[in-house]
């Protein structure tokens, strides 16, 4: 496999960084997850603008331009056998040559990017839905930007896992989050809510494209606080992200969401989420 590294492409077993990496010692470092469909890259320009709000978020100077960006990226996409794919960026504030948390001073970012196949869940999963838990939400006041400082979402994340589920749906002053790794949609008497893009969220691209997809076929919807009372008496709950796509939740701490299946919302937003991956992501950059 073929990564990137500071400037170069080299093979995975040859990429190396120093342990005194800011990310290996402080998780001082954001990232990004793009998926590529059929070699497009999707929505390359708001994750790029995503990298580079947590980027000043972190203080960090973007150590590549725009076009930098996309061409590495061209590259990287390029150089793998497989079309359909998930490409990982990651910027961290670069090595030192001590311990110390402020930030030093003429030390390079550490740049790293790889591409793997893009692993959706299958039919099966798709059809029969997935079981959710709920946790606290325990992370920091910043979750709109996307660090590399994931234990709370890992530990999250195993909960569910530990539980025999898939995904656990985080709650913060009685108020739904996101999901450790995605973010959430609630469908309550017919209309489909989302919690508001705000510094307790990673603004979703998938939550965008949803939004927008429901405002094209004229679904009603809300983006406002959801109470926890609200999220267990939902009709359907989804889950949403770049590797994910839409995935309807149909246990929540063991209960059935609304009767147990996926609801014919999330269906059909599956359906036009297909039709737009399929006749619109693959044949053009959008
Ligand atoms: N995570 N919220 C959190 C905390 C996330 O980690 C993610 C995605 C999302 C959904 O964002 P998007 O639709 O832009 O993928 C929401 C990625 C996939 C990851 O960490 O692997």
């Amino acid at each position: 496999m073929t990564v990137y590294l500071n400037g170069r492409f080299l093979p995975l077993a040859e990429a190396r960084i120093s342990p005194l990496d800011r990310g290996f010692l402080f998780g001082d470092g954001v990232y990004e997850v793009i998926p590529v469909y059929s070699r497009r890259p999707f929505r390359l320009d708001e994750h790029l603008s995503r990298l580079q709000t947590s980027l000043d978020g972190i203080h960090l100077p973007n150590p590549l331009s725009l076009e930098g960006w996309r061409t590495m990226i061209g590259q990287l996409v390029a150089s793998a056998d497989f079309v359909d794919q998930s490409v990982l960026l990651q910027v961290t504030r670069g090595a030192d040559d001590k311990r110390d948390h402020a930030f030093p001073q003429g030390v390079a970012p550490t740049v790293f990017a790889f591409t793997a196949p893009l692993v959706t869940p299958s039919d099966a999963t798709r059809a029969a839905g997935i079981a959710a838990i709920t946790a606290p939400d325990t992370r920091w006041q910043r979750c709109d930007l996307k660090t590399i400082s994931l234990l709370a979402n890992v530990l999250a994340r195993q909960q569910a896992v530990d539980a025999g589920a898939v995904e656990t749906l985080l709650l913060r002053d009685g108020l739904l989050t996101e999901g450790a790794a995605s973010s959430i949609f609630v469908v309550s008497e017919g209309v489909l809510l989302a919690p508001p893009k705000d510094h307790r969220v990673l603004p979703g691209i998938t939550y965008d494209l949803v939004l927008e997809l429901a405002a094209r076929h004229g679904v009603s919807y809300a983006v406002r606080d959801i109470s926890e009372r609200e999220l267990r008496a939902a009709d359907e709950l989804w889950m949403t992200s770049s590797t994910k796509e839409i995935l309807p939740i149909v246990r929540l701490d063991g209960l059935p969401v609304g009767h147990g299946r996926p609801g014919p919302l999330a269906q059909q937003m599956y359906a036009w989420y297909r039709a737009f991956r399929d006749d619109v992501m693959r044949n053009a950059d959008v």
